[in-house]
């Protein structure tokens, strides 16, 4: 084993800033399992459906989240929608809400009010910088004309230039990077501009999901050199790249049955856990070398860059602790409504252990 060096280690709790927490018997499920996968800390993605676009509905949704799970800081967010006017934003940052995230229309689930065009909504960034909120972009170019899954990150990557340089002291991430093209474009970006890196993108690429709805989601996973980027990123030690798991479920029947496969990975229970496992996998395939994995680079990645780039602090000061002892990820997750697949299924992972 690579990473036997880890057996034991303790860390602060995972943050984990890009999860779908989803709503009702989903909900109910998913929710319970945030901890076990090492996390005390979530912001929770407002892709609902409808969309939550007031502070009202958000807060509401805090509040059944909070009903399931007490033990865990529930930051919530607008969905970017032609309802989020400055005042809305003025509203939402009085009452807690920490970001605002946008969805080109149209490019991945439950994106149908996404955005068309950024510039109309220039002046709610005007006030978020002023209030200093959170911009959340999904970063993909809708697939039209030649732009296609592979490249829609790539195109969208303009965007995200042209938003800092007009907004230079809003806080903006690029969430769930998936490209070298990604990662470069970040780090050119000023400190207020960082991206987030989800679990499985650190060990799939594009045969992954051909023919693995389980590894299909958006942005899709893409090259070996790519995923390569995400690797090095995320144990380069800069605070530019923090983790947001991006765990996104759908009921098992979405995933293997119907006309179209639903995009969504879903990691939750086991997010910190893949994490590691990714990182000893690069470790065995020599993309990685062990000493790069020190116990300061994962608390920089998975709980603290985050924390900081939010201006959060550690909640209750809890920690995880590692050991690797044959837990196998469970192959399903169920509930006497509905049921789920987590990623990588049936395949053996790190136990975390919680303390004070
Ligand atoms: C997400 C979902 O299912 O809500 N799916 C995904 O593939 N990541 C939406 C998203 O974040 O793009
Ligand atoms: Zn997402």
């Amino acid at each position: 084993m690579p990473l036997e060096k880890l057996q034991g280690v303790k860390l602060p709790a995972s943050a984990d800033f890009h999860v779908h927490l989803r709503d009702g018997d989903m909900m109910d499920l998913v929710t319970p399992t945030i901890r076990q996968g090492g996390v005390n800390t979530v912001f929770v993605m407002p892709n609902l459906v409808p969309p939550i676009t007031t502070v009202d509905r958000a807060l509401e949704y805090k509040q059944r989240l909070q009903a399931i799970e007490p033990n865990v800081n529930y930051l919530m967010s607008l969905y970017l929608h032609e309802d989020v006017t400055p005042e809305t934003i003025v509203e939402a940052k009085k009452r807690g809400i920490t970001g605002v995230k946008s969805y080109p229309a149209g490019v991945t689930t439950n994106s149908s009010s996404g955005v068309v065009d950024y510039s109309v909504f220039y002046p709610v960034f005007e006030e978020m910088e002023r209030q200093e909120m959170v911009l959340n972009l999904h970063g993909e170019a809708p697939s039209t004309g030649d732009v296609t899954v592979l490249s829609a990150e790539e195109r969208f990557l303009p965007v995200l230039g042209q938003l800092h340089e007009r907004f230079p002291k809003l806080r903006i991430i690029l969430e769930h990077c998936t490209t070298a093209a990604a990662i470069e474009a970040v780090k050119k970006c000023g400190p207020t501009v960082a991206g987030t890196i989800t679990a499985h993108h650190l060990s799939i690429i594009i045969d992954s999901w051909a023919g693995d709805p389980f590894c299909f989601c958006k942005p899709v996973a893409k090259t070996p050199a790519d995923r390569d980027a995400l690797l090095r990123a995320a144990v380069s030690g800069d605070p530019k790249f923090f983790f947001g798991s991006d765990s996104a479920p759908h009921p098992a029947a979405s995933k293997r049955g119907g006309d179209r496969i639903a995009a969504g990975v879903f990691t939750q229970p086991y997010t910190t856990q893949v994490v590691i496992d990714s990182f000893e996998q690069a470790c065995e395939n020599g993309i990685l070398k062990e000493s790069d994995i020190t116990p300061e680079i994962l608390e920089g990645f998975l709980s603290k860059f985050g924390r900081q780039f939010y201006g959060i602090g550690e909640e209750k000061n809890e920690f995880i602790t590692l050991v690797k002892k044959g837990e196998n990820i469970a192959n399903i997750l169920q509930s006497e409504k509905l049921d789920v697949v987590p990623f990588r299924r049936g395949q053996e992972t790190w136990t975390v252990s919680w303390s004070l």
